[in-house]
């Protein structure tokens, strides 16, 4: 009896826990926004946490860059430059749901951090400038978020300055990015003329009118086009033009579909202003109604469903020094499954052994504040005395990994140099740092007397990051010296097989943090040649290797071949 009756509660709670487990994460979504720099991904950022109740003042971004920086932007360096280095992650409630929108920074040359941020959504933004289009940054982004089908909702912005003919940018979508493109509200002229925007599925106006705070007016519904209310309200030419679209588009078959966006194949576009605060929030509403809560995610012992008990989760970004005052690492997680809870034990696999999970934060910019409990699709920081690594696995339950981060092949090599000797130490401990978050990677020369590390990076500003983190953070002066190769290939190979191997003579041989064997190439030609000559080697791009993003440790020092 009593038996039966424990089963009852264990069963009942059990219940309790997966309703639970289900209304949290239906209510999540995670996302990131792609653009091209200048499109408005900052001002958009601003409006949408304005509207989440995340900050109570709307920073004009004019008032941004001249007076003080947006929330989201707060490395010395990134105010130096005015373009967004590190990513943060912000987290507001709109009606009843949660939103977790990770920032990426937004210079091309970050690609390998935002890459690894869009790895860790369930969706993105795609803003785009109306007078600008698709632009390459755009382009490149784009490329990685559909690699992984990742569901993409547009914002063509900037409406109230001129824009291009609004079919001309759906067909500009569709053509370069082969994504088909339903229109969900249709502008009512631009630039000067921009009256507001036509709801498609909704069948009303929103009117646009320029206020001093940039407020929403109230919608004006609207039954049909034919109602004489909508042509006394927008201008007649307007008008008429609103009328041809929206036929040509009822003919277009352009309707959303929900699979087909769910599957990365349709994205749903909306035009706006977000400087105006126009459209924003029917923007935010569709992002709740339209972006998909957290998925499944694979493992090496199978898929892992967010509602599953176990927790899980996994490091996509590693970031030092956020806080000047408290020189300290933060490890970001992205949690994939289960309830999260302060201060609870973990497996680690990569350690082999568990760690307690205390000091968990909720990070907003500059600001903390503790996390007592947080479910799949949140993000949390985690202090990382070292113990955290990009890629890492963590789990309540039996040990697994999620599918490994991949790496960049770097293009751009330069020498680091430190320009002081007696600080040593601090240049290897900045270094070291950098190479953990993986800001870069680092390679040593093999056989040359210079002992200086080679820095292997997929843009350049990665390298002046290098340089300007070091002097910021570890006081140390640096500089960088640009080296001709173009090309790098890691070599798998054991002693016998590297006994009759052909170098190129202008081509130099590395080592990289874990030992492998690294060759820089000057061209193309010269990189065909040496795998010709040698075809007992086997030669590989980064992403190919198997490097794990482990932390170098000990083995940061050089290693001799
Ligand atoms: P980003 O993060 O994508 O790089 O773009 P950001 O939001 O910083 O916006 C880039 C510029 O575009 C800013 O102007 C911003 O005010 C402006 N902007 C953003 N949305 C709109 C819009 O809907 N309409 C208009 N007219 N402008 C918009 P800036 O001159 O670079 O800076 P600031 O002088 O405004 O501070």
């Amino acid at each position: 009896m009593v038996e039966a009756v424990e089963a009852q509660n264990t069963a009942q709670r059990a219940g309790q826990i997966q309703e639970l487990f289900h209304k949290e994460v239906a209510r999540r979504r995670t996302f990131a926004i792609i653009s091209h720099p200048d499109a408005g991904k900052t001002t958009l950022t601003e409006k949408l946490l304005l509207y989440g109740g995340a900050i109570d003042q709307a920073g004009a971004v004019r008032a941004r860059k001249h007076q003080r920086q947006a929330v989201s932007d707060w490395m010395a360096l990134e105010q130096e430059r005015g373009i967004s280095i590190t990513s943060t992650v912000l987290q507001f409630e709109y009606q009843g749901h949660l939103f977790n929108l990770l920032d990426t920074p937004g210079h091309q040359d970050f690609s390998e951090d935002t890459y690894r941020t869009l790895l860790a959504v369930d969706s993105a933004i795609m803003v785009l400038d109306g007078a600008r289009g698709i632009e390459p940054q755009t382009r490149k982004l784009f490329a990685v978020c559909r690699k992984q089908n990742l569901p993409i909702l547009t914002f063509i912005n900037k409406l109230d300055l001129p824009a291009r003919d609004p079919l001309e940018l759906l067909d500009e979508i569709e053509q370069e990015l082969s994504i088909r493109a339903a229109p969900m509200n249709w502008p009512i002229g631009d630039g000067s003329d921009f009256q507001g925007v036509y709801d498609l599925p909704g069948r009303q106006v929103l009117r646009f009118e320029r206020t001093a705070h940039g407020k929403d007016r109230a919608p004006v519904a609207v039954t049909d086009l034919d109602d004489p209310v909508l042509e006394a309200m927008i201008r007649p030419r307007a008008y008429a033009r609103l009328r041809d679209d929206v036929e040509l588009l009822a003919g277009a078959g352009a309707e959303f579909d929900r699979a087909a966006f769910l599957a990365g194949e349709l994205t749903p576009v909306y035009f706006g202003s977000a400087a105006n605060n126009f459209g924003v929030e029917p923007f935010l509403t569709a992002l709740r109604e339209l972006a998909p809560s957290p998925g499944v995610r694979q493992s090496n012992q199978g898929e892992v469903a967010p509602t599953d008990e176990q927790f899980t989760g996994y490091v996509f970004k590693i970031q030092a020094n956020m806080d000047p005052k408290h020189r300290d690492c933060m490890a970001f997680l992205r949690i994939c499954s289960g309830r999260f809870i302060k201060d609870m034990a973990v497996n680690h696999p990569r350690l082999g052994r568990t760690v307690r999970m205390s000091r968990p934060h909720r990070l907003f910019a500059r600001e903390r504040e503790t996390v007592e409990e947080a479910f799949a699709g949140d993000v949390i920081g985690l202090s990382n005395p070292g113990i955290f690594t990009i890629g890492d696995t963590v789990s309540s339950g039996d040990p697994l990994h999620f599918a490994p981060i991949p790496r960049f092949q770097p293009e751009q090599f330069a020498r680091l140099r430190n320009l002081n000797m007696a600080k040593y130490k601090q240049f290897n401990k900045g270094l070291e740092q950098l190479l953990q978050e993986a800001v870069i990677q680092v390679l040593y020369p093999i056989d040359s007397a210079r002992r200086e590390p080679i820095l292997a990076a997929v843009g350049t500003l990665q390298f002046d990051v290098v340089v300007a983190r070091l002097a910021a953070e570890y006081n140390v002066e640096a500089t960088v010296e640009p080296l001709p190769y173009s090309g790098a290939r890691w070599v798998l190979a054991d002693d016998e097989q590297l006994k009759d191997a052909v170098w190129p003579a202008q081509s130099l041989r590395t080592r990289d943090p874990q030992g492998h064997l690294v060759v820089l190439f000057n061209s193309p030609w010269e990189m065909n040649y040496c795998l010709e000559k040698n075809p007992q080697l086997d030669f590989r791009e980064a992403s190919d290797v198997g490097v794990s993003w482990a932390a170098p440790g000990k083995e940061f020092s050089n290693r001799r071949a």
